[in-house]
């Protein structure tokens, strides 16, 4: 394992989306085009599986310095309105492309941090979203939320909108780890608000773990899951820390370069935490992602309708997801846009009665083609070109590129059916960039993307 880590371990996309940003058009989309795009999808797909809404909220009250969202740091709560304002200013405008109400399926709350926001105020802002469309009665609602802030106000308001599943950002349990982030968080604020959740009906709680921080080491990563088993957690993300200072503005100063652990060192915490997390029963689901074998997103998994998509892994599919809020990226399936990134710009084109995007990429066949296999890989372990629907000269490619992998035991490939061994699991982002030619044409030296481990 340990040489194979050293052998695969090279930047790359996370594949949230197919193409990744950095390939998306360089003209960007029109907005007229963008908006039909919406417009064809949503009548596709509405009534059969209703949409899915992001919504970002993008304040912290305190500057983590590891952190690589898009985040403004204030204490000054009087941002709350007006953000929300425009928020809900914004769903009109995507309302108005509808032709029926929206079937809200799925609905997220990223950030920043949501809790940041008071309880009233999210309660504002979700009747306003909520009133607007329709709940089915199979849905899944959830926010990330800051273990130091979220209280028994923020779960009880979303728990009366529908939301059941809470994910919390706890990264590493290690005091002097947590000190060189500023993020200091005793283990009993993570123990206070899990409890609450539960106790408050959410059936799912994830924790947020990250390996390769400064100061981090083995023994750390031991400890945190070790603390991690006292609360068993249906859901894990265990991400790589992305070290992308060449990001400008997103705060990753504090510590320095040589706090960090060496590439080998980082690799032993994956390998540390990988195992731990097996032993403690948790299962593998897609990549980064460990759930218990309860978890709807274990089940969906097996049930191979685990998707993915800008919120990472999800366990239901739809095939237009909105973004609201700044920075937010929407998905018609046939195009992707991303909303500017400042709040100002923001509210400026709010103000304008414009749909706030910035930039986006209009698929092409070809595009299709790889992204669904893409995901699949993603999400199942596995994809086939049997179907000529899903044939390209770019899939025939790819499997030349792989022989090396399946040489080393990462995959097999028999009957145009592509299939992640065990051993590849780990690999998996390795895989996916077999089909993704756009990556060929890097110029050596531009770093586009962070580590794959
Ligand atoms: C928006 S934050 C979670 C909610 C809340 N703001 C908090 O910090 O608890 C989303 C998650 O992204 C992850 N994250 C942020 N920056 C990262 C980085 N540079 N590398 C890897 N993961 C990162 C962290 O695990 C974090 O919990
Ligand atoms: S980790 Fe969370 S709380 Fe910290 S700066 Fe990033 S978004 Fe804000």
């Amino acid at each position: 394992m340990e040489n194979l880590i050293a052998k695969y371990n090279i930047p790359g996309p996370r594949y949230t989306s197919y193409p990744t940003v950095p390939f998306w058009n360089k003209e960007g989309i029109q907005k007229s085009v963008w908006i039909e795009s919406v417009k064809q999808s949503f009548a596709e797909s509405n009534a059969k599986e209703g949409i899915s809404l992001y919504i970002h909220l993008p304040f912290c009250e305190s500057l983590c310095t590891f952190c690589g969202c898009n985040k403004r740091i204030t204490k000054n709560h009087g941002v709350e309105s007006p953000y929300i304002t425009a928020v809900l200013k914004e769903w009109d405008l995507y309302l108005a492309l509808f032709d029926e109400k929206p079937i809200i399926s799925e609905l997220h709350f990223g950030g920043g941090t949501p809790t940041f926001f008071a309880p009233e105020s999210l309660d504002f802002l979700l009747s306003g979203i909520l009133d607007k469309g329709i709940i089915p009665e199979k849905h899944s609602y959830s926010f990330e939320g800051h273990p130091n802030n979220t209280k028994k106000g923020h779960l009880e308001v979303m728990a009366k909108h529908g939301f059941r599943r809470a994910s919390y950002g706890v990264q590493d349990f290690d005091e002097k780890v947590q000190r060189s982030i500023n993020r200091v968080q005793p283990y009993e604020n993570v123990e206070v608000v899990t409890k609450l959740s539960r106790e408050l009906g959410y059936n799912s709680t994830s924790f947020d773990l990250v390996y390769g921080l400064p100061f981090q080491t083995i023994g750390s990563i031991e400890g945190t899951i070790e603390l991690v088993k006292k609360l068993m957690p249906e859901r894990i993300a265990f991400y790589s820390y992305a070290h992308v200072p060449w990001m400008k503005g997103n705060g990753q100063r504090g510590f320095d370069d040589n706090d960090l652990p060496t590439p080998e060192g980082k690799r032993a915490m994956y390998e540390a935490g990988y195992r731990l997390l097996l032993e403690a029963g948790y299962k593998e689901v897609g990549m980064d992602h460990f759930a218990l074998e309860t978890d709807e997103m274990y089940i969906s998994y097996n049930a191979k309708t685990l998707h993915r998509n800008f919120m990472g892994y999800t366990a239901s599919k739809t095939q237009l997801m909105v973004g609201l809020g700044v920075s937010s990226i929407s998905d018609s399936w046939y195009a992707f846009a991303q909303n500017v990134k400042t709040v100002e710009e923001y509210y400026e084109e709010i103000e304008k009665n414009e749909i706030p995007i910035f930039k986006g990429h209009l698929l092409t066949e070809e595009d299709l083609i790889i992204r669904k296999h893409i995901l699949n890989i993603m999400c199942h372990f596995e994809t086939d070109w049997n179907e000529e629907a899903l044939q390209h000269k770019l899939v025939f490619e790819a499997e030349d590129r792989l022989q090396e992998m399946i040489q080393d035991g990462l995959l097999t490939i028999e009957n145009c059916t592509l299939t992640v061994t065990e051993k590849g699991k780990p690999f998996v982002r390795n895989i996916c960039m077999a089909f993704d030619e756009k990556l060929l044409g890097i110029k050596p030296g531009t770093q586009l993307f962070s580590m794959t481990i």
